[in-house]
């Protein structure tokens, strides 16, 4: 008699990353591949509550390799966040018979997912999905790249204005908590000035050092601020700016454009290696952890440790990008 085919059941959750798509078509098709039964769970948490499978093969992820956003679409669920909301979820794993819960998100996914492998008897396994790049246990997480390079070219289109009518501008990314994106994109964008929630922003230096920056010719300047930095954002730092040097400094607020857009060849890879080594991991038995890459390898990191552990900024490229815009 043949056995009955183990089932997986894969879910993209949180903010939206461009390379979710290309995560999900490499576990589906490496699934499949091992023998296994592949669903998707639609809606991110309140489509498992909901119950809202759907079986998927080779073809139902035909030509999503390229394409931003997910095709599972995804929510931020407060329902999970209850007992009751998890309960609710795992009896859905259990009625379709699930033995492996793959989940693409980041940190507020990855709790959610910590909670159920305490509660549901099947496999937990968590892939890197968040534009912030904000998760211990990896080098880069999927969407990061794109999220960044879709940054750097709102700055280039920025610069040449800002070069043309020798203006100041601040131009604010994403990022509540972390400052990755930023500091890649103002690194490679050439800014002047990167404020970020990991170090300190002292405003009267940057007025000076942006004063000085003119008498030494520079006719105008790019000033990058995460969201989440302790300024209150680009407005209240040009407003503040304005006050201590009387020069205007125009804002640009990026916004969701950078959770958009076609993943790069980076996130595709990333993607598609972690989708292939999340199955290996679940066919190996693991659960409760994430897989991540560091130098080249693929990796398992505890979900728990992924928050708890502090991944840290590249410090050598934040003293440099000071040096580079002198
Ligand atoms: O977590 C990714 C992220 O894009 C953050 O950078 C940002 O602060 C947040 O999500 C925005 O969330 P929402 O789309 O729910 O407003």
């Amino acid at each position: 008699m043949n056995k009955p085919k183990k089932r997986i059941a894969v879910m993209t959750s949180g903010g939206d990353s461009p390379g979710m798509n290309a995560a999900v078509r490499s576990i589906v098709r490496k699934g499949v591949n091992a023998g296994l039964a592949v669903f998707g769970v639609q809606r991110g948490y309140e489509g498992l509550i909901d119950g809202e499978f759907i079986e998927m093969g080779p073809r139902s992820v035909s030509d999503i390799i390229h394409r931003g956003g997910t095709l599972l679409k995804t929510a931020r669920s407060q329902r999970f966040r209850t007992e009751e909301g998890r309960e609710k979820a795992k009896e859905k794993l259990e009625k379709l018979c699930i033995n492996g819960f793959l989940i693409i998100g980041g940190d507020g996914s990855f709790h959610g997912a910590h909670k159920l492998s305490k509660i549901w008897d099947g496999q937990v396994i968590g892939l890197p999905g968040t534009i912030d790049n904000d998760l211990y246990g990896t080098d880069l997480t999927i969407g990061f790249d794109t999220a960044v390079n879709t940054a750097l070219y709102a700055i280039d289109h920025l610069r040449d204005t800002a070069e043309a009518h020798e203006r100041f501008f601040i131009i604010e990314l994403m990022g509540r908590h972390a400052g990755f994106i930023s500091l890649m994109a103002a690194v490679s964008g050439g800014a002047e000035e990167v404020l970020i929630p990991e170090t300190k922003t002292d405003l009267e230096a940057i007025a000076r050092r942006m004063e000085a920056g003119l008498k030494r010719g520079k006719k105008s300047c790019m000033i990058v601020v995460a969201e989440g930095d302790e300024c209150g954002g680009a407005y209240a730092a040009a407003q503040r700016l304005h006050e201590l040097t009387g020069r205007d400094y125009k804002v640009c607020i990026l916004g969701h454009v950078q959770r958009g857009g076609s993943p790069t060849s980076v996130d595709r890879v990333l993607a598609s290696k972690l989708g292939g080594f999340a199955v290996d991991a679940f066919l190996e038995g693991h659960t409760d952890v994430m897989v991540g890459e560091v130098n080249g390898q693929c990796c398992f990191t505890p979900l728990k440790e992924t928050w708890e552990k502090k991944k840290k900024l590249d410090s050598y490229l934040l003293d440099l990008a000071a040096v580079l815009a002198t």
